[in-house]
């Protein structure tokens, strides 16, 4: 397989593949040495001189993760609220917005369950109601129906990326350019497709995108972030603020911060940050063309061998499929299959229907299988885990 990438050099900064063959980069991926170190570092620094004192010596450092991030992904340093996970950030914009008595929420079929489930309690609630966007043919969101739905009743349209069941990689930008035609706020699950493919707020046209630090972009668990386009920021009151989110307080009011950080609190894990910081950079260094040109390659190079597997099922949707091979074993118990592969050194996944509700309902779908492997895997882990499934199943 031809690569832009030093691919010995990148397995020689992930210490983890000594250990293991890591194919679930969906999950949780193997961080580099520098990641490693920029946590550890930080943490050394809080436990010799103090947690204040440490980030007050690493203050710039720190800053700089806020420039790294925004600049991954096209937004602006203060468009950016740093926060412990993907969930937190997406609940951050989804329950600030003001959304009328009977607005519509438009949705895919492959969205997140815990995304669907706070439309279900927002719905209860403030009197909403959640309508699915049909997918086409290929398994994609259908944009041409998406357009037909559209009406003055839509408050909202908020939909996954790339779901965690799968490799389909839904037409976002396609999306955002029907919510800024229609002026309808959009919000955007990217916590599956941040750091394994481009990511550009202005052209994906989305106001609000949520992301994950630990999963392609190799961060540390524990990381997420929050964009929040500009224009929003004079208007959205966060659900809950702390004397960090405000700016000024005084005893009968206060004012909220004027960038995306009014959705953070006072006190962080700054090691942590300090390792999604390095991430960024890493990647950036690395190329996320390239990454993503290599992650491909790899996941249809093992979709092709699966194929060629009698018990096994792909379901993998979409024409356009990323880095995430999901499929199921006739007559197999994908927990123990998950088991037997991990006693023989071998990482994957299972997706079971309850984290993708809407998706699993219309499919029948049973736990599927994933295999997610990032740029520095190789055709022979692949081969080598494909192999050894072969034997169990
Ligand atoms: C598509 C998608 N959205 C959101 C999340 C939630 O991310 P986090 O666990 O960081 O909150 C996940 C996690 O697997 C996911 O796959």
């Amino acid at each position: 397989m031809s690569s832009d990438l030093d691919i010995q050099k990148l397995r020689a900064q992930t210490p983890g593949l000594k250990n293991t063959t890591h194919l679930l980069a969906c999950g949780s991926a193997l961080m580099p040495d520098c990641v490693i170190d920029a946590v550890v570092n930080h943490i050394r620094l809080e436990g010799e001189i103090g947690g204040y004192e440490a980030h007050a010596r690493q203050h710039d450092l720190l800053e700089r993760v806020y420039d790294s991030v925004a600049r991954h992904i096209g937004a602006k340093p203060r468009e950016i609220a740093l926060l412990e996970n993907a969930t937190v950030a997406w609940c951050h914009a989804f329950y600030a917005l003001p959304l009328k008595p009977g607005s519509r929420i438009l949705t895919c079929e492959a969205e997140y369950a815990a995304n669907y489930v706070a439309f279900l309690q927002r719905a209860k609630r403030d009197d909403l109601k959640i309508e699915i966007i049909p997918s086409d043919a290929s398994g994609a969101l259908d944009v041409g129906v998406l357009e037909g739905m559209i009406d003055a009743d839509t408050g909202l349209i908020a939909i996954t990326w790339v779901p965690t069941n799968g490799g389909l990689v839904n037409p976002a930008a396609k999306v955002g350019k029907l919510a800024r035609a229609h002026g309808i706020p959009y919000l955007l699950d990217a916590c599956q497709a941040v750091g394994q493919m481009p990511v550009d707020v202005n052209e994906l046209g989305c106001d609000f995108l949520s992301a994950t630090g630990r999963k392609f972009l190799r961060g540390p668990r524990g990381t997420g972030f929050l964009y929040v386009r500009e224009s929003w920021l004079e208007t959205l009151e966060p659900v809950m603020i702390d004397l960090y989110g405000a700016s000024a307080i005084t005893v009968d009011q206060y004012s909220l911060r004027d960038d995306a950080r009014r959705f953070e609190t006072w006190e962080n894990a700054y090691a942590l940050r300090a390792g999604l910081g390095a991430a960024v950079e890493y990647a950036e260094a690395i190329g996320i063309d390239a990454i993503e040109a290599r992650i491909s390659a790899l996941a249809g190079y093992c979709r092709d061998l699966l194929s060629q597997q009698p018990k096994i099922q792909l379901r993998d949707l979409g024409d356009h499929k990323c880095g995430i091979v999901s499929f199921s074993v006739e007559g197999g118990d994908p927990g123990a299959i998950v088991a037997k592969l991990g006693q023989a050194g071998f990482v994957i996944g299972a997706s079971g229907p309850s984290s993708t509700p809407v998706d699993a309902l219309r499919r029948n779908l049973p736990t599927m299988l994933r295999i997610a492997p990032h740029y520095y895997n190789t055709k022979t882990e692949i081969e080598a885990c494909v192999l050894r499934l072969s034997g169990l199943i």
